[in-house]
């Protein structure tokens, strides 16, 4: 049970600021490890973020050195524009440790050696552990790190996970028990990389600073909410997953789920991680488990996206050339609480659309009446506000202006505000807020096991009785069935 607000007081732990001590990081040769892992931890170093004794030990089933692990760590941030000798200080923090076929000896090793690091560089007993691992070996090193007392320290031993976090009710609440045998949920942080966004952090305060804003955050001013995530991009080389998962496993359960609770989550008693979970948590037991009619699944079919031709979904290399699994889903939903009960959130979701778009667009009630329209004015009264995670972030409020002279005419206009326009820089990637505040201990932007639970059920009667696969062509925005899933007077599902 997440603590309620007054509970989270007699926390066993507290968040500190960047302790020294040692990031573990379990495959540490693999693709997440050197495109986001390494190069997030170099820029939390750059910025003077990272406490300066902090080591940072790769362990993974390659024998190889130190050297030859720095080696590729130096060549993981060329990929990304960093020069041999800028990363070179950071370069020194790292260490590497083969965990062969870990066995328990292979973890007993492990301990000796992180033993003696920490005796070496005098560091304090606080350890965090990632675990960047397909779900098949995740329960081995989970047992291999607590038989041999690695979920315990004298300071912290954190575990850090990736999603997949199981493939239904059933397997989450298996996965949950398992992490629960060696590790405290205190000590536990669950990654989704979409709450480590800035744009979604930024959401929070917007409606928390802004009265105005907060006061107009619900069914009385709002009548639609709708999450949109886009991708250009088509299965990859990970079809081997893709094709078990769907779009409603890999990105609705998850990031576009987490995206609803903080936009329908009630004012947190404080901006702490406990008493912001407890309120997302309290979001998605208020959902009503989605069924059958009213999602829409589709497929993609060969097409063209800007001047590229693509294949179909089916073509592709991995893909069961029977599969049945969507790559596009829209769902409508609702979330039976005193602030938004009526109100509709659509949530859609696609591969191999025209363009990458990250999307939460909230639609205000109409105007009681149509002031203008009497003078021939067409006249869309709904104010929106569209708040854009990613490209260009921002956020902005399309209203109507009347056009200069006359006749009489309006035209809506928006109120924008764009992050690297202001701010004169780029967001930091997710990955270095994430990974930052594991060190320093915030659970905040980390997903609790009831969360995990709890969404998993809000979908368990789609997985169970999914709907046909529609399919669609390549570089459109999925089948026209989903037409009705979306904020209909504006294009905004189309636009910027
Ligand atoms: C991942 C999904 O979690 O998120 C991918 O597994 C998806 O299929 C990716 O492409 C999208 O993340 P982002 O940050 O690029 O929107």
């Amino acid at each position: 049970m997440i603590d309620s607000p007054s509970d989270s007081v007699a926390s066993d732990e507290s968040p500190k600021r960047s302790e020294n001590g040692q990031f573990v990081i379990f495959g540490a040769n693999g693709d997440l490890s050197r495109r986001k892992l390494l190069p997030a931890l170099y820029r939390n170093h750059e910025s003077g973020q990272l406490h300066e004794g902090l080591r940072i030990v790769g362990v993974d089933r390659h024998d190889e050195t130190d050297a030859r692990f720095q080696a590729r760590a130096v060549a993981a941030l060329a990929a990304v524009g960093v020069s041999e000798a800028d990363a070179g200080p950071f370069i020194r923090r790292l260490h590497y440790v083969n965990i062969g076929d870990s066995t328990p000896a292979d973890f007993e090793a492990l301990r000796d050696r992180l033993d003696t690091i920490e005796r070496e560089a005098d560091l304090p007993n606080n350890r965090a552990f990632y675990l960047s691992l397909p779900p098949a070996v995740f329960t081995r090193v989970l047992r291999g790190l607590g038989d041999v007392g690695l979920n315990r320290a004298d300071g912290y031993a954190r575990l850090v996970v990736e999603k997949p976090f199981g493939t239904d009710l059933a397997t989450a609440q298996a996965l949950n028990r398992t992490v629960h045998e060696y590790f405290k949920e205190r000590q536990i942080y669950r990654i989704d990389h979409y709450l480590g966004k800035d744009t979604v952090q930024n959401l929070l305060v917007f409606r928390l600073a802004n009265a105005l804003i907060e006061s107009s955050w619900n069914r009385d001013r709002i009548d639609a909410v709708q999450i949109t995530v886009s991708e250009s991009l088509g299965v990859g080389t990970r079809a081997g997953y893709y094709d078990h998962a769907g779009a409603l496993r890999d990105m609705v359960q998850n990031h576009l789920t987490q995206l609803l609770t903080l936009v329908a989550m009630e004012v947190p008693e404080s901006f702490s991680a406990d008493a912001i979970r407890y309120e997302k948590l309290k979001v998605l037991r208020s959902i009503t488990p989605i069924t059958t009619d009213h999602a829409v699944r589709g497929q993609y079919t060969a097409g063209v996206i800007g001047e590229e031709a693509v294949r179909g979904y089916r073509e592709e290399e991995g893909v069961d050339p029977d599969s049945g699994t969507e790559t596009f889903i829209a769902l409508k939903m609702f979330v039976d609480t005193w602030r938004w009960n009526g109100v509709p959130f659509y949530l859609r979701t696609g591969k191999r659309m025209p363009r990458k778009s990250t999307q939460i667009a909230i639609r205000f009630r109409e105007a009681p009446v149509r002031f203008f329209q009497s003078m021939g004015c067409h006249q869309d009264t709904a104010d929106v506000l569209k708040i854009t995670l990613q490209p260009n972030e921002g956020f902005s409020l399309h209203f109507d202006i009347k056009i200069p002279g006359s006749p009489l005419q309006l035209e809506r206009v928006p109120f924008a505000f764009n992050y690297v326009n202001h701010f004169q820089s780029g967001l930091p990637d997710a990955y270095q807020t994430l990974l930052l505040d594991v060190i320093n201990g915030d659970q905040t932007l980390f997903v609790h096991a009831e969360e995990v639970e709890e969404s998993w059920r809000v979908y368990a009667p789609l997985l169970e009785n999914p709907p046909p696969v529609v399919p669609y062509p390549a570089g459109s925005w999925g089948p026209a069935e989903a037409v009705s899933y979306a904020i209909q007077e504006t294009d905004l599902w189309q636009s910027e």
